[in-house]
């Protein structure tokens, strides 16, 4: 697999599925942020990834207003549905915003 970003951002990734994805991107991307709000995940779950430094990790509500954009979310309004969706951008609809700034 060719990964050309080397950035990854996973949600839930405090959860089951989510933190062996955790496991299987750090084989192939080297910043890698989580955000979950630890509702049903466990912190265990990714612990020694956060103590070792090579995930970031947020504990945050991704359906609190705000959020999403915070973690470098595009957040888009479909005019079909005419609500607020959050989710990860898109390639045709990434903002320019880095969602892993250095400052
Ligand atoms: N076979 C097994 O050993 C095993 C073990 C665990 C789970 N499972 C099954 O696998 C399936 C998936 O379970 P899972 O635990 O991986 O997935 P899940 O759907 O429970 O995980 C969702 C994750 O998202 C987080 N989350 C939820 N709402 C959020 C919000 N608003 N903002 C931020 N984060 C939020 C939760 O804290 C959790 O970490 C389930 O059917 C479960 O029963 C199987």
């Amino acid at each position: 697999m060719v990964w050309e970003s080397g950035r990854a951002l996973v949600t839930g990734g405090a959860s089951f599925i989510g933190s062996h994805l955790v496991d299987e991107l750090l084989e192939r991307t080297t910043q890698i942020r989580i955000v979950d709000d630890l509702s049903s995940g466990k912190l265990e779950n990714i612990q020694d990834h956060i103590d070792a430094g090579s995930v970031e990790f947020h504990k945050a509500d991704l359906l609190t207003p705000g959020v999403a954009e915070d973690l470098g979310f595009l957040v888009v309004s479909p005019p079909r549905f005419g609500r607020p969706l959050a989710g990860p951008s898109p390639p045709a609809l990434a903002s320019s915003r880095d969602p892993f700034p250095t400052s």
